[in-house]
């Protein structure tokens, strides 16, 4: 009891011999100023989306009201693209699974008023179920360009 009293003093006592802490904005920049909300495939389908399922979970969040009540994020979340970079350097969809594009897929969540999620992760692979699709790091500048010109309003960017 003495040994945990003495403890906290020290960590109590921890924070005066530092300089008294500021809050500061990181980025004011008028970006999620609270915490996106909105629905991800990953938790559902795991890592096997594709257009029918986003579009479909997109049309849910507006029918069943939970757009109203903010949930405005549609994300698909990892086994989106295919285990190799395009010859120019950049990511590309399984044609497969979205065979209007992930562009339009995009258009498709802007057209209901909701914001149109994207994913990657910053190592070399994507955290992806076993299956290989390649992350960004090295292509942060690249990817984030490319996710831009989609239209994307939102990245998940995980850490595999
Ligand atoms: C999309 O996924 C659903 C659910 O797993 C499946 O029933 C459907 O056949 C899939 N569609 C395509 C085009 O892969
Ligand atoms: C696209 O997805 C399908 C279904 O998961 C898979 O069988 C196919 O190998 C994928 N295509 C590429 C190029 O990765
Ligand atoms: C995925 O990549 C790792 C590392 O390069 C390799 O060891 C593994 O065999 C690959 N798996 C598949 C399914 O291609």
């Amino acid at each position: 009891m003495l040994h945990s009293v003495a403890r906290l003093a020290a960590i109590t006592a921890l924070p005066l011999t530092l300089a008294s802490p500021t809050i500061h904005k990181r980025l004011a920049n008028g970006l999620a100023p609270t915490p996106p909300m909105g629905w991800n495939s990953y938790n559902h389908y795991n890592c096997a989306p594709n257009q029918s399922i986003i579009q479909s979970n997109a049309d849910a969040l507006v029918n069943l009201g939970l757009a109203d009540l903010g949930y405005t994020y549609v994300t698909t979340d990892c086994g989106w693209t295919i285990p190799d970079r395009g010859a120019d350097g950049k990511l590309t969809w399984n044609e497969t699974l979205f065979p209007s594009g992930f562009p339009a897929v995009g258009q498709y969540i802007h057209d209901l008023g909701l914001g149109f999620g994207t994913y990657s992760d910053g190592g070399v692979l994507m955290c992806a179920g076993g299956i290989n699709q390649t992350g960004s790091l090295g292509f942060e500048y690249t990817d984030a360009e490319i996710f831009a010109s989609w239209g994307a309003d939102l990245l998940k960017y995980d850490n595999c």
